[in-house]
């Protein structure tokens, strides 16, 4: 009996065929656009989820779609929307927020100056982590919500997908999602609607939501008191995590807080500026610019 190739199933199941040659192309030209490695393992991923954009674009071959992708800037950002993962949910890796209440708050509470406290979310995803961190700061009450009232709290929520950063600025949630909030943050810094439920108006305006590649030039005028580049570093090589942590360091205040994701650790020279202080947890000492 004839065994058939990858390409031969693939022109069973329905759908355009990609050879190893474009898998290898589109791979190529994800990893210049948002730093993103994909494993040739990620084939069947990358075919499944680009087939249906074929389709919608009237294509019939993916050499056509890598044409397209390669003179197309709006198209490329379509791929990126595609491919990227976008897992995430509330009051994930609930460590994180612990720390952040019982560790920097008060510190930041203690404050002398009336300096703005600013914290990124700069892989956000569709903003569970960032509206975990504002229901973090405005507590469990409304008698502790006062502090962040009175605090110029100021927290930046940016990803490279366009789609992501319109789900942040929405902030609108399933029904099922309600549960991952536990009470009494649920019960105050949310509201139900007709098909789930909307982040609270005082949760939500201490947010601004922009689009950003951590890859290119970042806006930022100002050092932040804590950032949370979380389960994104896992898509990137040894070079691309190394500048970038490089960089988030720099980013972080005297002081300041990095929060990665459960599966990561710093890995290149940077940690030489950070202390650890829990699991995937970094302080920059005070005394470094
Ligand atoms: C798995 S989600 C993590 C969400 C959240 N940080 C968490 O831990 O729950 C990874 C996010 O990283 C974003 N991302 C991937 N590459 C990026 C890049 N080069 N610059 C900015 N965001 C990127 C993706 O669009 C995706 O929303």
């Amino acid at each position: 009996m004839n065994q058939l190739t990858p390409i031969d199933r693939d022109s069973l199941w329905g759908g355009a065929p990609l050879s190893d040659t474009e898998f290898r192309e589109i791979a190529a030209l994800l990893h210049q656009e948002a730093r993103i490695t994909l494993p040739p393992q990620k084939v069947t991923l990358v075919r499944s989820r680009l087939s249906r954009r074929l389709r919608e674009k009237g294509l019939k071959t993916f050499g056509d779609y890598i044409a397209l992708i390669r003179r197309d800037a709006d198209e490329r950002r379509q791929m990126i929307d595609l491919l990227t993962t976008n897992h995430t949910h509330f009051f994930r890796e609930q460590h994180h927020f612990n720390h952040l209440r019982n560790e920097m708050m008060p510190l930041w509470r203690d404050r002398k100056s009336h300096e703005p406290v600013r914290i990124w979310s700069s892989a956000s995803s569709s903003g569970e982590e960032v509206y975990t961190i504002a229901m973090t700061l405005l507590g469990q009450d409304v008698r502790e919500a006062q502090w962040a009232r009175g605090a110029n709290v100021q927290l930046f929520a940016t990803d490279i997908s366009t789609e992501m950063v319109a789900a942040v600025r929405r902030a609108e949630y399933p029904k099922s999602h309600h549960e991952q909030i536990p009470q009494p943050w649920r019960k105050l810094w949310t509201k139900d609607t007709r098909d789930g439920f909307a982040i609270a108006a005082e949760a939500r305006n201490l947010v601004t939501a922009s689009q950003l590649n951590l890859f290119d030039r970042w806006p930022w005028r100002h050092k932040f008191e804590a950032i949370f580049c979380r389960n994104v570093m896992i898509y990137f090589n040894e070079k691309a995590k190394a500048e970038l942590e490089m960089r988030l360091v720099a980013q972080l205040a005297p002081g300041g807080a990095l929060y990665m994701g459960h599966s990561e650790r710093m890995v290149s020279k940077a940690k030489e500026f950070m202390i650890p202080c829990g699991h995937t947890m970094y302080r920059k000492p005070e005394d470094r610019a």
